[in-house]
């Protein structure tokens, strides 16, 4: 069974929601893999997802029950097959913390599903229409993955 690992900032905006669709996605297509995400920095551990998030993604559906965020630690790297980041800056954040011999299993998630866009804007500081637009690329990329490595 296929592991991915989906990685942004704080783990309670964009990765859950990626954890969420990702989860569904798989689920309805039958496809079993193990899916998990995790934050580059610590402040939230502990912490649901972002209500802003909950209240966008469970508008389409999605369910976030049992995520929490929680700090991506060195056996992540050896343990996940796919480590996908949200931005460059998480991407970057991760290489410099991944043994050398893992550092092929990072990508940036747009990236790897194989859609036009590269990065997953932050949208922690902004209005509801950040929300949407992670779920809009979340969607189209997770179908995208799922074609690819299911
Ligand atoms: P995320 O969003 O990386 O998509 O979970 C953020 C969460 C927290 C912060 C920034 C972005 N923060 O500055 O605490």
């Amino acid at each position: 069974m296929k592991k991915i690992l989906i990685v942004c900032l704080g783990n309670i905006c964009r990765s859950p929601t990626a954890e969420a669709v990702l989860k569904a996605k798989a689920i309805e297509r039958g496809i079993n893999i193990e899916i998990d995400s995790a934050g580059t920095i610590s402040n939230h551990r502990g912490k649901s997802p972002d209500k802003r998030s909950q209240a966008a993604g469970e508008r389409r559906g999605y369910s976030f029950e049992g995520i929490v965020s929680r700090p991506v630690n060195t056996n992540d790297f050896e343990y996940f097959d796919y480590i996908l980041a949200a931005d460059q800056q998480n991407k970057s954040d991760l290489l410099v913390q991944c043994p050398p011999q893992y550092a092929h299993k990072i990508a940036l998630f747009l990236e790897f599903s194989g859609v036009e866009e590269s990065e997953i804007p932050d949208p922690y500081y902004g209005g509801e229409q950040g929300f949407e637009l992670v779920l809009n690329l979340l969607e189209k990329a997770s179908d995208q993955l799922l074609d690819k490595i299911g």
